[in-house]
């Protein structure tokens, strides 16, 4: 049952709560730390520190793919909003309080009086100041946000949509699910959405080893700290006494799976206990953690990707270093 709330006369929360049977923080840290490879999913990483931690990733020099985002973003903006026809409506899946939603918004409202955004995030509090934020400094926007995992709300039926819709899924987010989880991501939001609505693909492309290695392992540390940050955050929640500084993070790039796959790493063998979950688990010398995986595309890798959900390719964009792309595809 999903509950409405209406936080102002522009700006409408609704939340959907997580479908039966999907695990816990708690269930998925027990079922990967005694799975051999050792696993736990990247999608953890985000509590408050992490988050905030990832914001000042986005901002390195070596993290080159929000800045060539935001460029490409800057620089065709207003073709992407204008190739469906205005007006639209959009409707993206992260909580959008960065500058390259406000610039989407910026050139929407350059063509329509009226724009309707309805952001889909996990996080309640992020959802709700950055929608406060948006309905402030445009008189002309509406918000109506949804909380909840992108899969529980695409599949709950809860999306509401009104005209020719614009979906958004920015910032190579979708370079974080495996291909199978991917596919079905893409298939959820086509079933959302109707024939012509567009959907907005950001995502990173192939390159050299060198380039990909160091934006996932900056040399001030911030990456590895944002991916110590999940022990932490076991140590924080779970009861657990991880030795944080036992373990080193590892970007690697696999070329034949097209990822950049991160590892925390055991300098030393140790056994853990977690205390919420009655467990003690042995870890080997060298050991490694797998906590996300960052897959890169071609751009005949995204399209097909996106053909799978029932979207054809109508442009693409480029930042000008040609190392990140923008597409627009178009639901049949
Ligand atoms: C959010 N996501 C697209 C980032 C990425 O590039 O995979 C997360 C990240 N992990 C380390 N640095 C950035």
């Amino acid at each position: 049952m999903t509950i409405r709330t209406a936080v102002s006369d522009r700006f409408e929360l609704i939340t959907v709560p997580r479908s039966r049977g999907v695990p816990s923080f708690a269930d998925d840290v027990a079922r990967g730390l005694q799975g051999d490879p050792k696993e736990i999913s990247c999608k953890y990483l985000y509590d408050d520190v992490g988050s905030a931690l990832f914001d000042t990733i986005t901002r390195l020099p070596e993290y080159y793919l929000t800045a060539a985002e935001a460029q490409v973003l800057a620089d065709w903006g207003w073709q992407m909003v204008r190739l469906l026809d205005a007006p639209v409506d959009f409707l993206e899946l992260g909580s959008g309080s960065a500058v390259k939603t406000r610039l989407l918004i910026d050139e929407a409202l350059r063509v329509q009086t009226q724009l309707c955004y309805s952001p889909i995030d996990i996080s309640t509090e992020a959802l709700r100041q950055s929608s406060l934020a948006l309905v402030e400094a445009y008189p002309g926007l509406h918000v109506r946000a949804y909380a909840g995992d992108y899969f529980d709300v695409l599949g709950s039926h809860a999306v509401r949509l009104g005209r020719k819709t614009l979906a958004m899924l920015m910032g190579s987010n979708i370079g974080n699910y495996e291909p199978e989880d991917a596919r079905e991501l893409l298939a959820l939001l086509g079933a959302a959405l109707r024939p012509g609505d567009g959907l907005l693909l950001g995502a990173d492309l192939k390159k050299d080893r060198a380039t990909l290695e160091l934006a996932y392992d900056d040399p001030a540390g911030v990456t590895a700290a944002f991916d110590r940050n999940v022990l932490a955050r076991i140590n924080r929640e779970l009861n657990a006494d991880f030795d944080v500084r036992n373990f080193a993070h590892v970007a690697r790039y696999d070329a034949a799976r097209g990822s950049v796959d991160s590892f925390l790493e055991a300098r030393h063998g140790a056994v853990v206990t977690i205390r919420s979950l009655n467990l003690r688990i042995q870890i080997r010398p060298g050991e490694r953690i797998h906590t996300e995986s960052s897959y890169k595309f071609t751009d005949d890798e995204i399209v097909a990707l996106a053909a799978t959900g029932g979207f054809a390719p109508a442009a693409a964009w480029h930042d000008r270093g040609k190392r990140f792309a923008v597409h627009l595809l178009v639901r049949q």
